[in-house]
């Protein structure tokens, strides 16, 4: 039995959904061309975004997907805002330096969301034609509130374009409630799958015009849609069985219920993890209305001889992974709540966790 991964991605994925990794497939054969033509058309559909958006997968990790987004459809022109409360907003700012971008960035504290009177001041007094935004940092867990974004960067006629890694597939996002031009997200979080791909969900008219943009031919967006369109194939070696495995993932996604299907079992994931970790005596960094149903992250306990090692290591000797802090301003560790496990899995991490408080004699208060 493998551990159970509480972790922001790579997660814990179904049976099925590795099994369907037991086959070789062809890269120039009509079964994979389908296969990924299928992929794209639901990633379109998830987001509402038939006649309006092109699907347009990208190769690697997440950042991939991110850097191609932010260098291929951005311009030597563009003027960019950066919102920052994490890691993630601070990863996009160091793709635009190495990118040369000219931009300016707004950034709050990892447990603080942006206040939109000040994007608002911000986007008045700049020549801004782009905002970039984290829709969960997943540094914290903190949920953004991209509706209010989204609806702002409209009012002002400025471009949008979401970080939505952990969140895609599990938030809403839907293009008939709210304007962006843009998101990015990856096959290992929320929907599900194994790790090696992203994708970028683009307007149709900011694709058609991001041809020359990019720096790098391997992540030109622009280069991997013209040539996908041609002939339904991938310009360089696709990632076959990672996408093999995506597509299954999709279909267990629609099966349970869509996005709102999956929201509410992390919901449930999340609330119960946040009230046994609140009953053992650990405090949550984030308020209930802040906290995003992704990844919880604790502050750690005073007890001078708590120590994050030995509290992971005799986690996992039960068979159970949580993760590190990543906030620069306390201590703390992160429990996530997505993949595929149910609240009994919950239930049963609190109760290793209790077990590991009492082996480990800790005073957690
Ligand atoms: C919001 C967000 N953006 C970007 C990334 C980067 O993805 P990756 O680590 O797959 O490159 C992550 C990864 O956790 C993320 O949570």
């Amino acid at each position: 039995m493998d551990k159970k991964l509480l972790t922001p991605g790579p997660l814990t994925t179904s049976m099925t959904t590795k099994e369907a990794m037991l086959h070789d497939w062809g890269s120039r054969d009509k079964k994979f061309i389908d296969l990924n033509s299928s992929i794209r058309e639901s990633l379109v559909k998830l987001i509402d975004g038939e006649d309006n958006y092109q699907c347009v997968p990208m190769q690697g990790s997440g950042t991939f997907a991110v850097e191609s987004m932010v260098s291929s459809l951005t311009s030597k022109d563009s003027k960019i805002l950066i919102l920052i409360n994490g890691a993630y907003g601070q990863r996009m700012k160091k793709m635009c330096t190495y990118l040369n971008r000219d931009f300016i960035e707004y950034e709050v504290a990892e447990h603080e969301v942006h206040e939109l009177s000040k994007i608002e001041e911000l986007i008045d007094t700049n020549d801004l034609t782009h905002i970039f935004a984290v829709y969960c940092e997943t540094t914290s867990g903190i949920l953004n509130p991209i509706e209010e974004i989204a609806d702002l960067a409209e009012s002002k006629k400025i471009s949008l374009f979401i970080d939505a890694m952990s969140a895609f597939g599990a938030l809403p996002l839907s293009a008939k409630k709210i304007t962006f031009d843009a998101v990015a997200a990856s096959s290992n979080k929320c929907l599900e799958g194994v790790p090696g791909v992203g994708f970028i969900l683009v307007k149709n008219d900011v694709i058609q015009n991001a041809k020359g943009n990019s720096h790098s031919l391997s992540l030109d967006l622009y280069d991997q849609w013209q040539a996908m369109e041609k002939n339904k194939q991938w310009r360089f070696t696709p990632p076959t069985h990672v996408l093999a495995a995506f597509n299954q993932a999709i279909k267990e996604h629609e099966k349970e219920g869509g996005v709102q299907g999956r929201h509410a079992r992390y919901k449930k994931n999340c609330e119960i993890i946040c009230a046994g970790m609140k009953e053992l005596g650990f405090e949550q960094l984030l308020p209930d209305n802040l906290q995003a149903p992704i990844i919880i992250t604790f502050k750690q306990p005073n007890d001078s001889s708590f120590n994050f090692d030995k509290f992971y290591n005799a986690l996992s000797e039960k068979d159970f992974l949580i993760y590190p802090g990543k906030l620069t301003v306390a201590e703390t560790f992160r429990i996530g709540c997505i993949g595929n496990l149910n609240e009994n899995d919950m239930h049963d991490t609190i109760g290793a966790v209790k077990e590991v408080i009492q082996e480990l004699a800790l005073e957690i208060n």
